[in-house]
């Protein structure tokens, strides 16, 4: 990391658990549940039971520190003053720039956009390819795409002329790859598509799909909000040549999201917004634009939610990326036998390369209906079309009932779902 850990201290001066930990025996979640103070409440009298994580994760103590810490040590604008504190609050921000590169391991700083979150970034790519669509242009979606990687793509279309071609998805949630073959063509532009389907979990095999993109000329567009906070995602390897993530998903603040592009893209694609420190001259005219990365952030950046996304990357890096997907593979292992064995419960996404989600849903009974009692158990969990109408709309069902699970979640957990819910069945049936 080139800032060092001595800057990530001096950010950070508050307590961080340390591997030494960590090789302790038993299960991750035991060893890092205490850094979570919210994990400890009640809801309607019972403890609580968060498998929503694929909504939002809950946040280590590290990170409300860092919030509160930049608030009483040097709150101050970015990239405006001469003076101490903006000077400090710059460092801050962009030593944040530096982890995420080093996160995703981007070629250069400056190809890592800060962005409200995945939503917008997406949206900026999108609004980008105005200027490069022609009519008859083909932008490649998935039907595995949540709505903010599916709605962009459509306005796009509608603004330009170009056609939206979709790759659908099997019985599994597993995408077809002879059907994406057949559509790519040397009309094909865009090729849009996530890592980690947020409704399924399946994992799509985004390196392969980016060369074949490639292969027709095509840029790759990929939403990577439920990979972040899962596994080790290299873009140089993967060939990318955007990817975004929000790091609300990742232990950190709402409000705060990642776009990375490859420079010669950014380079390319016009501004999003205008306004100010994203200009390099203005009269009342006309305006030219800032280099990168500056040139995508116009206005005052969220400040506290970029500097406490880097106290979560920390907590990310120091508990181990590696150590989290081991964990949370082997609770959807566990998960996906627990619920399998109770009757009338069906499991949807069974694609062989699966992330940490658990949608299912129980003969008979609205997934609602069940969320809600579960809730009244302690157990929050998300139900209906988790912004994926297609896909809902492929296996022909009103929604489902999403257990996600993260770094924290534990078998217990796991135990207590499976319990609220024989209840709620037997209250239902
Ligand atoms: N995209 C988030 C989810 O899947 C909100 O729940």
């Amino acid at each position: 990391m080139e800032s060092g850990i001595s800057e990530i201290k001096r950010l950070y001066p508050f307590k961080f658990r340390t591997f030494a930990v960590l090789k302790a025996p038993g299960m991750l979640s035991d060893q890092i549940r205490s850094d979570f103070p919210i994990l400890t409440r009640q809801v309607h009298g019972k403890p609580l039971v968060y498998l929503d994580n694929a909504a939002t994760t809950q946040k280590p103590q590290a990170v409300i520190d860092a919030i509160v810490h930049y608030y009483s040590h040097y709150n101050s604008n970015v990239h405006r003053g001469v003076h101490q504190l903006s000077q400090e609050a710059t460092d801050a921000f962009e030593a944040v720039r530096t982890q995420l590169q080093s996160h995703v391991n981007a070629a250069h700083s400056h190809e890592v956009i800060f962005t409200k979150g995945t939503t917008d970034s997406l949206n900026l790519v999108a609004h980008g390819f105005r200027s490069v669509l022609q009519p008859g242009d083909e932008i490649i979606v998935t039907q595995l795409e949540h709505h903010s990687n599916l709605v962009p793509w459509h306005m796009l279309a509608e603004r330009t002329g170009a056609i939206i071609r979709f790759i659908p998805m099997d019985g599994r949630g597993v995408l077809d790859q002879t059907v994406y073959e057949s559509l790519l063509n040397p009309r094909t532009k865009v090729v849009a598509f996530n890592h980690i389907s947020n409704a399924l979990g399946t994992i799509n095999p985004v390196k392969e799909m980016t060369a074949k993109a490639h292969a027709v000329g095509a840029a790759v567009v990929v939403d990577g909000a439920q990979a972040l906070p899962h596994a080790a995602v290299d873009v140089q390897d993967l060939d990318v040549d955007f990817y975004s993530g929000s790091a609300h998903k990742m232990y950190g603040p709402t409000g705060i999201g990642l776009l990375y592009g490859k420079t010669e893209w950014l380079e390319k694609l016009p501004p999003y917004q205008g306004g100010g420190e994203m200009i390099q001259d203005v009269d009342v005219t006309s305006s030219t634009y800032a280099g990168l990365p500056h040139k995508f952030e116009a206005g005052t950046p969220n400040i506290e939610a970029v500097i406490a996304w880097g106290a979560a990357l920390t907590w990310m890096h120091q508990v181990g990326v590696a150590n989290i997907q081991a964990h949370e593979d082997e609770l959807l292992a566990y998960g996906t036998a627990l619920l399998g064995a109770i009757p009338g419960v069906k499991i949807y996404g069974t694609a062989p390369q699966k992330a940490a989600v658990l949608s299912f849903n129980v003969a008979g009974l609205h997934p609602y209906d069940v969320g809600t009692l579960l809730d009244q158990m302690g157990i929050a969990v998300r139900t209906g079309q988790h912004c994926t109408q297609p896909i809902m709309d492929g296996f022909g069902v009103p929604g489902t009932i999403r257990a996600s699970l993260a770094a924290y979640t534990s078998k217990e957990d796991l135990d207590q779902l499976a319990r609220a819910l024989e209840r709620a069945i037997a209250l239902l049936a």
